[in-house]
């Protein structure tokens, strides 16, 4: 028989609660050594969060910051193949398991190096179908926070956090992380991008992480609207505009970001601009009093 709520009260044996806050705990300590936590988060899919988080992550890591990324796409995770380091076998070390250095050294986590390198989706053990879907959310927030907290990231300057679409995943991922140093919302120049973006700003407003900025990407590809306007209507800082550009969609297929392999373009260096942009938002919102962080 399946416990139900009632067996969980009072304990039950289960010491669920304790289980969390053990866990909770072990994050915590797990991120001690981590100065700034962005997620790069988008209501709508296929904007570029990827492209942008694996570049900024090479951004930071050519201006000579220990970075790292975790990949919070557990169902379509792309950051190992971005990175270069797609098929790379795992070695867990006394501390958790190592994140293996892709381009430029960037230490990268992701489901897409836990899974057997077949086509398989991830599928979530549940009694029934319909309760996997009933439980995907809850399932999706343990298995980041294990995710986090298994990871033996080491000291590192900035850790990013490539989020999967949804308006709502934010919400989730501001749960788990309570360091969260800031979101970076990203959209495209089309109106339809813009509703649900627009969408996704006021659900990251109001997490207690600071809305850093709105990047635009893909700018250029067609007569669009205004995504500075967008971030003026919206109150927050406009980070600046990536330029649609193959080069960087054929580097990321090539397991080396753009920023990399080509920093002189033009594209490359729109993208190093907003890193420097938001790497001064994060130090802008740290030196304003806000609300009280845990520690
Ligand atoms: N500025 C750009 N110029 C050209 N191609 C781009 C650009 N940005 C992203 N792409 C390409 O667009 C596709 C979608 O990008 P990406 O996977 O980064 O989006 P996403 O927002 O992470 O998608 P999802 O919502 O599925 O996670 C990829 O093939 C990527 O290489
Ligand atoms: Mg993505």
């Amino acid at each position: 028989m399946p416990k139900r709520y009632k067996d969980i009260v009072g304990d039950g044996g289960s010491n669920i609660a304790a289980q969390v806050s053990e866990q909770q705990a072990r994050l915590r300590s797990r991120l001690a050594d981590v100065r700034t936590i962005i997620a790069v988060v988008s209501g709508k899919g296929g904007v570029g969060k990827s492209s942008l988080t694996a570049n900024l992550a090479a951004s930071w890591a050519l201006q000579g910051r220990r970075v790292g990324v975790l990949d919070a796409d557990l169902n379509g995770p792309t950051m190992a193949t971005m990175l270069g380091v797609r098929g790379r076998r795992l070695v867990v070390g006394a501390d958790g398991v190592i994140p293996p250095e892709g381009a430029l050294g960037v230490r990268v986590m992701s489901m897409d190096l836990l899974l057997p390198s077949d086509d398989a989706p991830l599928v979530w053990q549940a009694p029934t179908q319909a309760e996997s879907h009933t439980w995907r959310g809850a399932m999706e927030a343990n298995a980041l926070r294990e995710f986090l907290a298994d990871t033996a990231w080491g000291a590192l300057d900035v850790l990013v956090l490539d989020l999967p679409p949804g308006t709502d995943r934010v919400v989730t991922v501001a749960s788990i992380v309570p360091a969260l140093s800031g979101t970076v919302v990203v959209t495209i120049p089309s109106d339809v991008s813009h509703l649900v973006v627009r969408k996704s700003i006021t659900v990251a407003a109001q997490t207690r992480a600071p809305v850093l900025g709105l990047v635009e990407n893909m700018a250029g590809l067609f007569p669009g609207s205004s995504s500075a306007e967008l971030a003026r209507d919206a109150g927050i800082p406009f980070l600046g505009a990536v330029p649609f550009d193959p080069a960087l969609a054929a580097a990321a297929d090539l397991g080396e970001p753009l920023v990399a392999s080509a920093p002189t373009s033009d594209t490359a260096r729109a993208v190093l601009d907003i890193a420097s942009a938001v790497a001064d938002a994060v130090s802008a919102a740290s030196a304003r009093p806000g609300p009280a962080r845990p520690t």
